[in-house]
């Protein structure tokens, strides 16, 4: 980023004086860097990257930190998922449990869910839902490794544990017949996990891709698109704990003020936004 300032003053002063530069708002242009952990999905409000991003440019609870594959990745109440994608206009966010997804996939027939252990999905509620029309996979540990015959398609796509202490994993959805009955093969823990596609009854439906596909949140921050309709970036405020929109003269509650006529905003705003899209 620094090397292209001198681009971006040379652009600038061709424009405008350095007087009106030297006006724009500190929080405004430190919300208006575009950051992505590596894979190409750039993170923006209420979302921010811990230690690429001010915190002010998100919404508390939103943090993402960035894993080795350059995935984000949001942790919920001490459980790491990656996010596949953020969808901001619908705020929705499609995220996986990264202990199994992040797992050298040297077998890809299989998925191996019991030394890289799902666990049930905790989310905070002021912040994030679960997306009600997904299925429910039910996740059993310490099986008996003799199933009777009708339960042996429950561990299809799991890989065979080589350490047996672990046990046999069974994997079913939460409204399968058999789960009464595959369950007294367990004695270990019983995992629920939500995922978002589901095509098969048992067996053979592909549940690694299933659990590494990941499922659908949905969040609630504040509504942040008057903000952006008007030229601001979205933000936060910790000592007052309330939504700010960062504009280029000042921090605004919700928008920033209209369009002066002699059109020098706006031209700030456009040399930013031609100096960030080149960052
Ligand atoms: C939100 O948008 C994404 C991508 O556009 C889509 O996959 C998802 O189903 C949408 N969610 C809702 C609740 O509309
Ligand atoms: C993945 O597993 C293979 C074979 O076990 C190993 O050679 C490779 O180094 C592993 N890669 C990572 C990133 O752990
Ligand atoms: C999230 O989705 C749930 C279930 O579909 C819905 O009841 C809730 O209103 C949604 N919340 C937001 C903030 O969109
Ligand atoms: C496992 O199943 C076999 C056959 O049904 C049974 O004989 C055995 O006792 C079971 N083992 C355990 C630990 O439940
Ligand atoms: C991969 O998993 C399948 C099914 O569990 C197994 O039959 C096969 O031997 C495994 N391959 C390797 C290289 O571990
Ligand atoms: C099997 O797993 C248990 C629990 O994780 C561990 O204590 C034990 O050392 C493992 N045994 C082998 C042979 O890897
Ligand atoms: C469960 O097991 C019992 C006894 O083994 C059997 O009679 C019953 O049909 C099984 N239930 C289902 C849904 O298969
Ligand atoms: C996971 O949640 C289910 C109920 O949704 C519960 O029965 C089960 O004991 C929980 N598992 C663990 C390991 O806490
Ligand atoms: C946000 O506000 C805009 C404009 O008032 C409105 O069109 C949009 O539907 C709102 N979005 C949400 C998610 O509430």
């Amino acid at each position: 980023m620094k090397n292209q300032v001198p681009d971006f003053c040379v652009f600038i002063l061709c424009v405008l004086s350095g007087t009106v530069l030297a006006k724009v708002d500190h929080f405004y242009k430190a919300c208006s860097v575009r950051e992505t952990c590596g894979d190409g999905q750039t993170i923006t409000f209420p979302f921010y990257i811990r230690e690429k991003q001010q915190p002010f440019c998100g919404y508390p609870g939103f943090e993402i930190s960035c894993n080795s594959n350059g995935n984000p990745v949001l942790n919920l109440n001490n459980i790491d998922y990656i996010i596949h994608e953020i969808s901001y206009n619908n705020q929705s966010v499609r995220v996986s449990n990264a202990a199994v997804s992040e797992t050298n996939n040297s077998n890809a027939s299989c998925i191996d869910l019991s030394s890289h252990r799902i666990q049930n999905l905790s989310l905070p509620e002021d912040r994030f839902a679960l997306l009600s029309y997904q299925s429910e996979l039910v996740l059993l540990y310490n099986c008996n490794s003799s199933l009777p015959g009708e339960l042996l398609r429950y561990r299809d796509g799991i890989c065979e544990v080589k350490n047996k202490t672990a046990g046999t994993v069974l994997a079913l959805v939460s409204n399968d017949a058999n789960l009464v009955n595959a369950s007294r093969e367990c004695s270990g823990d019983l995992v629920v996990a939500p995922v978002d596609v589901y095509a098969g009854n048992g067996g053979g439906f592909g549940i690694g891709e299933v659990i590494k596909s990941g499922f659908l949140l949905n969040w609630t921050a504040s509504n942040f698109s008057v903000c952006e309709e008007s030229g601001g970036r979205c933000g936060f405020d910790a000592s007052t704990y309330h939504f700010k929109c960062f504009c280029t003269d000042r921090p605004h509650a919700q928008q920033c003020d209209p369009v002066k006529a002699n059109g020098l905003i706006t031209k700030v705003a456009i040399g930013n936004t031609a100096f960030n899209s080149s960052s």
